[in-house]
């Protein structure tokens, strides 16, 4: 850890953070490699198939912590591989089970490792609400758009569950409003009878002169460009 320490000159929460991670990874792959083993020696083939079964799930929640995971090196990523792969990590781990269908309509789209984070971190937090909180009589629908709309790039989250207005957020929609804010953007929610949106907007930043390292103008989202750009979204079910 110390070696890794000097080599990339991480600030100090950083390297307790890589080094929590690296634990959190590790009981994984623990608990991944004793399932596992339980399975190969079961002569019960029920048994062996459910066994094989958790260590897949365990395999799918592991995805996800590690698409989650802060970045720690400052490139440019695919935002849309990157959100495509954490949506599949999700579905597999939290949704088939539940019967709750994913769908995506994602744009191409390049962004700074730690703005794609950010992004990701809010739409894990929006999927996870919907599946906890939305569909209280089981199936449901759930869907994730990504698009560039002029210097903006929107990202919209709905679901077709029922809810009423929290009475007051959680940890969860804080955090959210935090990350939005920490992208130059806004962040609108609304729930309604046919279910919840959320609309994220944020500035552009993968124009080529910022790629190359130009300061980026932090445009400011109005709440009119937030509005005109939510009733662009495909689905609307308030
Ligand atoms: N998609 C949704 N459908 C219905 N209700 C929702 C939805 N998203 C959020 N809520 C409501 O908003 C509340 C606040 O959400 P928030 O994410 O802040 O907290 P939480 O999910 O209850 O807990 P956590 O701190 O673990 O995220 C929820 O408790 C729930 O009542
Ligand atoms: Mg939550």
């Amino acid at each position: 850890m110390m070696e890794f320490a000097s080599q990339h000159r991480l600030p100090h929460e950083q390297i307790l953070l890589h080094e929590l991670n690296h634990r959190v990874n590790n009981e994984f792959a623990a608990a991944i490699s004793v399932v596992s083993l339980k399975a190969a020696r079961s002569g019960d083939d029920e048994v062996k198939a459910a066994l094989l079964g958790i260590a897949e799930l365990l395999h799918r929640y592991a995805d996800v912590h590690r698409a989650l995971q802060m970045p720690e090196f400052d490139i440019v990523l695919d935002a849309e591989m990157y959100l495509r792969q954490l949506c599949l990590s999700i579905s597999q781990s939290y949704l088939d089970e539940r019967k709750i269908k994913l769908l995506l309509a994602i744009e191409p789209l390049r962004l700074e490792a730690d703005r794609c984070w950010r992004l990701g971190m809010i739409v894990y937090e929006l999927i996870v609400n919907s599946a906890r909180h939305a569909f209280w009589r089981g199936e449901g629908e759930i869907r994730v758009e990504l698009s560039r709309a002029g210097a903006f790039v929107q990202c919209g989250v709905t679901d077709n569950g029922t809810a009423a207005a929290p009475s007051a957020p959680g940890h969860g929609l804080k955090i959210i409003q935090d990350l939005s804010q920490s992208l130059g953007g806004r962040f609108v929610q609304k729930f309604g009878p046919r279910g919840a949106w959320s609309i994220l907007v944020f500035p552009d930043d993968s124009a080529p002169s910022e790629l190359a390292g130009r300061p980026r103008p932090r445009a400011q989202v109005s709440e009119r460009a937030t509005e005109v750009l939510h009733d662009s979204l495909s689905t609307v079910p308030c």
